[in-house]
């Protein structure tokens, strides 16, 4: 039997997952993950289905049986540590992380955000974006760093905004483009070509990649 030299993956969700689907299609079309659990701090996120349908699984840990965030991040971080992962993915995680838990995860947690980051940090984006009269927008994966949606990018996604936009158009054309781009650079963690270097920025191929 071949030794599975595939990087193991921990994928944290809130919601639909298609994220996660994205990510379940390009390990099962050849890319080098093993998506070892998915764990939803919402139990009726129809994420968990997802994973559940391609028997991976599906671990729930609400946020509501918890006094505190840091009495829920520490049990978060046992839970994702059984697993020993060699990435953890939010893909749609709603939640404040800890300072405690972003550093455990230094250098292999990263996030997918809807937006062309700085730009509109937090919720809302796609409304916020049509708001400020943006005529591009897009999506931003980043590694985590304590700063809310604050850390190093990896890879962005343009998409333009158009006329006849609403929220819900525009969410649909970035969403698009996610499920492009974090398959994309999560591929590149686990061929080993992407890392944090010690300088803070992503390096790919030996190389600081240029801010975007
Ligand atoms: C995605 O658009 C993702 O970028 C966003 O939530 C959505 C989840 O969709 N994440 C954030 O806003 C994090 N700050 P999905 O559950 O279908 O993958």
């Amino acid at each position: 039997m071949s030794e599975d030299n595939r990087l193991s993956v921990v994928a944290l969700i809130s919601g639909g997952g298609s994220n996660l689907q994205a990510l379940i299609d390009a390990q099962a079309a050849g890319l080098p993950i093993r998506i070892v659990a998915v764990i939803s701090n919402r139990a009726d996120a129809p994420g968990l289905d997802r994973a559940r349908h391609h028997g991976i699984p599906a671990e729930i840990l609400s946020h509501r049986d918890y006094p505190d965030r840091e009495t829920y991040d520490a049990d978060l971080q046992r839970l994702i540590d059984r697993h020993d992962p060699g990435l953890v993915v939010l893909a749609g995680f709603m939640r404040i992380l800890t300072p405690e838990f972003v550093n455990h995860y230094r250098g292999r947690m990263f996030n997918i955000h809807p937006s062309l980051l700085p730009k509109f940090r937090g919720l809302h984006t796609h409304q916020r974006a049509l708001d400020a009269d943006e005529t591009e927008h897009g999506a931003s994966v980043h590694f985590v760093t304590a700063e809310l949606d604050g850390g190093p990018i990896i890879l962005q996604a343009r998409v333009p905004v158009l006329p006849e936009d609403d929220a819900a158009t525009l969410a649909a054309r970035v969403l698009e483009q996610e499920h492009r781009i974090y398959p994309a650079a999560v591929g590149w963690f686990a061929e080993g070509r992407l890392k944090l270097g010690e300088d803070g920025r992503p390096w790919l191929d030996g190389e600081p990649m240029p801010e975007p």
